[in-house]
């Protein structure tokens, strides 16, 4: 029999990376579940039946401990005795439930940060006096509570980390997980492995089965489509769905006009090759009939999904497949807000995009849970490609995100010819493989220009270029001037349209990685 895997349960109060905390302790080889913030002392043991459950892990969260709807924690949660690690809001909470005041910030703190460790114990061992981390909060504790002594402090914010003076119960006002917390992989480690004592026994290729497995048990022997979009999550989950379901899957790749240059033929291409019944939708003139006069960006992104719902829905009536597969990865269920306590960012076509009546019986969506690096993983597990699992993310709308205001032909043919040269410039530079995403947006600005000493007036290209891991958080990229000079020369001389080109100089967050 399999061996219970040492887990770490992470108590979810809606925080925009509560499920990265998760992801982070996965990478450590422990095996963690995201369970709702309210989890009783009876629920955890029942889940011990199947899990080793070592520690808790409260999340952050966007509302705040003194709001009177502020998402709580069971009232007796501290008696199971496991440790625990409060981490922004779950440390504002951890706080307030052992006798501490929680109270608005003098000067609220998002982004990097400097604290300043005053004890290196426990999950700050090894740490240095001064270290950089990512805060986002506009409340703090201000003093420890009682049996708590304080760890480390900001210049805002007195008790930035603590710890109870006996049991292994800590937190930290900052957040770990997310990569601009310079070492808080190390923090993490000290909590698994120092604290909760976890072995690392759980590993990336026990998902591969599991998530096989799964689609075969729920299709049960049915037929079944999937939306193949040659990006690397649907490439993925078509490759898991054929070993799943064989002969009985058709992948559906619907060409709506938003690709980039030459892509569709590139996919087509790619997929002919398997042994998959591989159908493509040219949908061209549906979407864009379908977006005539759609300028809010909330309204495309619902347009797009339910018409790549309706081509599905034909295919399926032509193949007899009753349930349709998504290669949905966990940060398009994050942003489009699926989550009780949780903001939406904005709709991803293939989550909030989806209309109310489906004519399927079920969405499957193998990936739900993983986030793209590790979705490249299992692509490499799975023999997938290089040129697939090495493709920048595209997102399923397309271009149709990239081009501000409403589309139309003329718009589509600049972002087509723009994107093309901001891939060719900086993959010709080599700075490709460093970068999450490179781009170019059609804004919907106008602006004056002189063309040939002649005035001209045309649209406003942005270029846009990050560096992330996991897409959750992103930096924009330092790209060279002589690069962006080059993007920038070639596009205004390429592109008659266009009189000027800027540079998006925005990290993620504030901003969101597309446009639109
Ligand atoms: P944002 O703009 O939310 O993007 O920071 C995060 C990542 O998700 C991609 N993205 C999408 N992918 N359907 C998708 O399949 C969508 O509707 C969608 N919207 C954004 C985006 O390209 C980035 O990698």
């Amino acid at each position: 029999m399999q061996a219970k895997y040492d887990t770490i349960l992470v108590l979810d109060f809606g925080g925009q990376y509560c499920h990265l905390i998760g992801r982070r302790i996965r990478e450590h080889g422990v095996y963690s579940e995201i369970v709702p913030h309210d989890i009783s002392p009876e629920e955890i043991a029942a889940l011990n039946q199947k899990f080793n459950v070592k520690g808790l892990i409260f999340s952050g969260g966007p509302s705040s401990v003194y709001e009177p709807n502020a998402p709580k924690l069971h009232p007796r949660i501290l008696e199971v005795n496991l440790p625990i690690l409060g981490l922004c809001y779950g440390h504002q909470l951890l706080a307030q439930l052992t006798g501490s005041k929680v109270e608005p910030a003098t000067c609220k703190e998002y982004g990097i940060a400097q604290v300043a460790i005053d004890k290196p114990v426990g999950v700050l061992e090894g740490l240095s006096e001064k270290e950089q981390v990512w805060m986002s909060h506009g409340d703090t504790v201000f003093t420890p509570p009682p049996e708590f002594e304080a760890l480390a402090h900001t210049e805002n914010c007195p008790v930035a980390a603590f710890r109870h003076k006996t049991k292994p119960i800590y937190g930290l006002q900052w957040h770990p997980e997310v990569i601009h917390t310079e070492n808080g992989m190390r923090m993490l480690q000290n909590f698994i492995f120092q604290v909760c004592k976890c072995q690392a026994n759980w590993q990336m290729e026990d998902l591969i089965g599991k998530m096989v497995k799964e689609l075969q048990t729920e299709t049960a022997g049915s037929r079944a489509i999937i939306g193949l979009s040659g990006g690397i999550d649907s490439s993925v989950a078509t490759a898991l769905a054929a070993q799943a379901l064989g002969d009985k899957l058709t992948a559906v790749f619907v060409d709506h006009g938003f690709m980039r240059e030459g892509e569709p033929e590139q996919i087509r291409e790619t997929f002919q090759k398997y042994p998959i019944n591989f159908v493509v939708a040219n949908a061209q003139e549906r979407f864009m009939q379908k977006l005539k006069g759609v300028v809010e960006p909330e309204t495309k992104r619902k347009v797009i999904g339910e018409e790549f719902i309706r081509v599905f829905e034909e295919i399926a009536n032509e193949s007899g497949a009753e349930y349709l597969i998504q290669g949905t990865i966990y940060p398009d269920r994050i942003e489009s807000g699926f989550r009780k306590n949780s903001d939406k960012i904005k709709s991803h076509h293939n989550v909030a995009g989806l209309p109310e009546k489906i004519k399927f019986k079920k969405i499957l969506e193998p990936l739900r849970d993983l986030y793209k690096d590790e979705v490249r993983k299992v692509a490499r597990m799975l023999d997938l490609p290089k040129e697939i699992v090495n493709r920048q993310p595209f997102p399923g709308p397309g271009l149709a995100v990239r081009i501000i205001g409403e589309l139309t032909e003329e718009k589509v043919t600049i972002g087509k010819k723009a994107d093309k040269i901001v891939r060719e410039e900086i993959e010709r530079n080599g700075l490709a493989e460093n970068l999450w995403q490179y781009f170019a947006v059609v804004t919907d600005t106008k602006a004056t220009g002189v063309k040939g000493d002649a005035r001209a007036y045309g649209y406003v290209v942005a270029v846009r270029a990050m560096e992330s891991r996991e897409a959750m958080t992103a930096s924009f990229a330092k790209i060279p001037y002589p690069v962006l000079e080059k993007i920038s020369t070639r596009i205004t001389n390429e592109i008659p349209q266009v009189t000027r080109v800027v540079y998006d100089v925005t990290h993620k967050p504030p901003a969101t990685i597309e446009w639109e």
